[in-house]
C-alpha cells in the first residue's frame, strides 16, 4: 500500500514504519495520522508480520501535532473529528508488539505517539518534551497521563508547565525509554529486538502486552489477578509445550501460535 506521509516496509516478518513529513520534521498532520492508523490496522492483519517498529528520521522522530494545521482549527472543528486522537488510537489497539525507535525531536504528539508504542529505544540524540503550554495548550494524545506514569509527577508536571526538553540519558534514567544506544545503531538495535520478539509464541506476546498494559489501568491485587488467569491461560498452548519440551531437551523452541 503506498502512503504521502508514512513509508511502510514489510521484511522478514519485521515492518517498519517511517513517518516521512521531512519539510515539517515528521509533524503529525490529520493525513499522517489517518495513513498511520490504516497501516497498522494492515500490519496487525497481514499474518507475515510478528512485530513492527515505527520510527521517524535522524533528526526527528515527530516534533508534534501539525501547527500550521491546527492553527486555523476552532473547537468545533477539533472536538467533532476527536482531531488525531481517534486515529492514534489504532496504535493502543494493536495486538502486535510495536517498538518506537526514536532519534531526534519526539515533541508533543511526537512524545505521546512514542509512548504509545510497547516501549522505547532512544538514540543518543533523542530529545522528548510536551511544549504544547508555548502554544497555549496542553498535551491531547496522553502526554499529562502517559509521562506522569512514566517519569512521575514532579518531572512530568515540569515538563507539561516549562516546555523544557529531557534528553536521551535523562529519558533513559527517568524510565521513559528502555535504552539509549549509538544514533547509527538505533535501526540495526530496533531490528534485533523485534527479531528476538518474532522468535516468540505471537499468542504469549500478545498476553504479556495486555497484563504489562492492565498495570497502569487498574490495582495492584486486579493486576495479580489478570496476570495469574493471562499466565494460566497460556498452559492450554500448543506453544507451552513447546517451549517446556524444547527447554528441557536443550534445543530453540519452535512455536507455531498454537
Ligand atoms: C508544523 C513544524 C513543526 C510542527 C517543526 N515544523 N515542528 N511544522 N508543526 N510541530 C517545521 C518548521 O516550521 C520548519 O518549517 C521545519 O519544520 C524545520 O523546523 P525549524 O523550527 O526550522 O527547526 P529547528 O530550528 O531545528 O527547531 C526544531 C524544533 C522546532 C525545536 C523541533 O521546530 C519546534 O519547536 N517545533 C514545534 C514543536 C512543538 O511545539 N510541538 C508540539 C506541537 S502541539 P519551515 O517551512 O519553516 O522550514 C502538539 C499537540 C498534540 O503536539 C495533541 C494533538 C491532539
Amino acid at each position: 500500500m503506498a502512503y504521502n506521509t508514512i513509508i511502510v516496509e514489510v521484511e522478514d516478518q519485521i515492518a517498519t514504519v517511517r513517518l516521512n513529513r521531512p519539510d515539517a520534521l515528521n509533524a503529525l498532520n490529520a493525513e499522517l495520522l489517518s495513513e498511520l492508523a490504516q497501516a497498522v490496522a494492515e500490519l496487525e492483519a497481514d499474518a507475515r508480520v510478528r512485530c513492527t517498529i515505527l520510527t521517524g528520521s535522524e533528526k526527528s522522530f515527530a516534533a508534534g501535532a501539525d501547527i500550521t494545521e491546527m492553527a486555523d482549527l476552532n473547537f468545533v472543528d477539533v472536538f467533532s473529528t476527536d482531531y488525531l486522537a481517534a486515529d492514534a488510537e489504532a496504535i493502543m489497539r494493536c495486538r502486535k508488539p510495536i517498538i518506537a525507535a526514536v532519534s531526534g525531536y519526539a515533541l508533543g504528539g511526537g512524545c505521546e505517539l512514542a509512548m504509545m508504542c510497547d516501549f522505547i529505544l532512544a538514540s543518543e540524540t533523542a530529545k522528548f518534551g510536551q511544549p504544547e503550554i508555548n502554544l497555549g495548550v496542553v498535551a491531547g494524545l496522553g502526554g499529562s497521563q502517559r509521562l506522569t506514569r512514566f517519569v512521575g509527577k514532579s518531572k512530568a508536571m515540569e515538563m507539561h508547565l516549562t516546555g523544557r526538553f529531557m534528553d536521551a540519558e535523562e529519558a533513559e534514567r527517568s524510565g521513559l525509554v528502555s535504552r539509549v544506544v549509538p544514533v547509527k545503531k538505533l535501526m540495526e538495535e530496533a531490528q534485533a529486538a523485534a527479531r528476538k520478539i518474532a522468535e516468540k509464541s505471537a499468542l504469549a506476546t500478545m498476553v504479556v502486552k495486555e497484563a504489562v498494559n492492565r498495570s497502569y489501568e487498574t490495582t495492584l491485587r486486579e493486576g495479580l489477578l489478570f496476570e495469574r488467569r493471562a499466565f494460566h491461560s497460556l498452559f492450554a498452548t500448543e506453544d507451552q509445550t513447546e517451549g517446556m519440551t524444547a527447554f528441557k531437551e536443550k534445543r530453540e523452541a519452535q512455536f507455531r501460535d498454537k
